[in-house]
């Protein structure tokens, strides 16, 4: 485990089924694709992956299930090096996530959430922790509980739904993509910021936008994590109370070396190879 700033992830465990095909198949329509890869996955498992990669000391409060694919997803979860919060395991299967990634990198994903609904942070204790992250693949009560105990909490809004607006206000963050971000009142929020894929990042402060970072250009083979990478590095760049137009650029290369090998986590950065893309000559 590393030495940096304290992150809990609360979120989402998934086993990843991924299929690779020349092109995503359209509604109604059968495309053939070549073999099943199973791979750790769900966007709590992942950006808690990432930010041990990143060097924060990492904490995974998910819920996983009693079966063998809860066993493997956990033991992948610690092998990245993240502590696993002490919650029940459910009844449910464990969170599977169905991938197909094409050719250009584009893919399609549909989660059986399982065990994932089952969810219940209330029992663990967030304080001491230097930032709290969450995503959308559990429970509104378990992000409600989480935003009223914690004035540290970094929201990635994925997948999107309709949130109370007490709840996002509450943020000390909110992380949209463009879909997520045009179900948001970003006028209302203190802290947006908006990821724009390969063209970069915005930060917005009560709708008006105060910086703006371009990802690097890569030759990328699988976006699926991309923006749980993202998340988790600017995340810790939070908690460790860097300005935001840095943090936007940290989290924008990360998010984009995320894209170089197949997988969500398949090309976790490091803090070195982060910092290697924006001080090259150092
Ligand atoms: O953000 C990518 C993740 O979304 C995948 O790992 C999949 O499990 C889904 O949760």
């Amino acid at each position: 485990m590393g030495s940096g700033p304290r992150a809990a992830v609360v979120g989402s465990a998934n086993v990843d089924l991924v299929v690779r095909c020349e092109r995503l198949p359209r509604p109604g329509e059968t495309v053939l694709g070549g073999d099943v890869a199973r791979r750790a996955g769900g966007k709590g498992a992942n950006q808690a992956a990432a930010a041990a990669r990143l060097g924060a000391r990492t904490t995974l409060v998910a819920s996983f299930g009693e079966d063998e694919a809860g066993d493997w997803l956990a033991g992948q979860v610690v092998q990245r090096g993240v502590d696993l919060a002490p919650v029940a395991r459910s009844t449910r299967p464990t969170g599977t996530a169905f991938i197909a990634v094409d050719d250009d990198g584009e893919n399609q994903i549909v989660v059986a959430a399982g065990a994932n609904l089952d969810l219940d942070a209330s029992g663990v204790d967030l304080d001491g922790y230097d930032v709290v992250l969450a995503q959308l693949e559990v429970p509104d009560a378990v992000v409600a509980d989480v935003a009223a105990r914690t004035g540290r909490l970094v929201l990635n809004v994925a997948p999107s739904r309709a949130l109370d607006a007490d709840l996002l206000a509450r943020c000390a963050v909110v992380i949209a993509n463009e879909g997520e971000a045009a179900a948001l009142d970003l006028a209302a929020l203190a802290h947006c910021v908006v990821t724009l894929g390969a063209r970069g990042a915005v930060h917005y402060r009560f709708g008006v936008e105060v910086a703006r970072a371009a990802a690097p250009v890569v030759r990328a083979v699988d976006a699926v994590g991309a923006g749980d990478v993202f998340c988790a590095a600017y995340a810790i760049r939070y908690a460790l109370g860097e300005a935001d137009d840095r943090a936007l650029a940290y989290a924008s290369v990360a998010g984009a070396l995320a894209t170089l090998a197949p997988g969500a986590q398949g090309a976790l950065p490091t803090d070195e190879e982060v910092r290697s893309w924006l001080e090259p000559d150092s």
